[in-house]
C-alpha cells in the first residue's frame, strides 16, 4: 500500500519530500524506526480514515496520535458506526458507538468534539450491508493549566 501510494505521488507530480507514505507500528513500545524525528511531531491536523477498527487497541492508537499533535491541533477520525458484522480478517471492532466522545476525551482531544453521520453509508461484508460511517473531530487543548 505504501509503495503504491508513493508511486502515485510521483505520477501526480506532487512534491515527494512533502507528500509521502511511510510504514510504522503506532502501537509499538518505542516509536518505529524514523518516527522519533521532530518532523513527525507537532502536527496541526491528523486524520485517520477507516483504520481505527483494525488496531488491537483503538484507545492506545488515539493516544499515540494525539501525542503527535501540536497544542490546539485537531484529530479527525472517519470510521464505521457500531454494526453487527462480526470482526474477522484483522478487524478488531464492529465500529464505534456512544463511547466515542469519552474516547476522544480520554485520548486528550475532548475539546470542541463534533460528530456527523452522512446520510449515505458504504457497502461492506458478505453479503454486503450498508454500513454507516461517521466523521468525528476533537482538539488538543492550546495549553494545560496546572492547579496549585
Ligand atoms: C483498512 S486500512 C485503511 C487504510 C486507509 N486509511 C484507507 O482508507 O484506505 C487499515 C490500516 O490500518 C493499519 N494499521 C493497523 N494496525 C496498525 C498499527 N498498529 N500501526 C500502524 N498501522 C496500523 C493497517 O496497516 C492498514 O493500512
Amino acid at each position: 500500500m505504501v509503495e503504491e501510494y508513493n508511486k502515485n505521488i510521483v505520477a501526480l507530480g506532487l512534491p515527494t519530500d512533502k507528500v509521502f507514505a511511510k510504514k510504522g507500528n503506532l502501537l509499538s513500545d518505542n516509536p518505529s524506526e524514523g518516527f522519533s524525528d521532530p518532523e513527525y511531531f507537532n502536527f496541526d491536523l491528523i486524520i485517520i480514515g477507516f483504520a481505527l477498527h483494525h488496531f488491537k487497541s483503538p484507545d492506545l492508537a488515539m493516544r499515540r496520535l494525539v501525542e503527535r499533535l501540536a497544542p490546539g491541533g485537531i484529530l479527525v477520525v472517519l470510521d464505521f458506526v457500531e454494526h453487527s458484522i462480526e470482526v474477522e480478517n484483522g478487524v478488531t471492532a464492529s465500529g464505534f458507538g456512544p463511547d466515542l466522545r469519552r474516547q476522544f476525551e480520554n485520548a486528550g482531544v475532548g475539546d470542541g468534539f463534533d460528530y456527523v453521520v452522512p446520510d449515505r453509508g458504504v457497502m461492506r461484508g458478505k453479503p454486503p450491508k450498508e454500513l454507516r460511517y461517521f466523521l468525528a473531530r476533537g482538539k488538543r487543548p492550546n495549553s494545560v493549566t496546572i492547579q496549585s
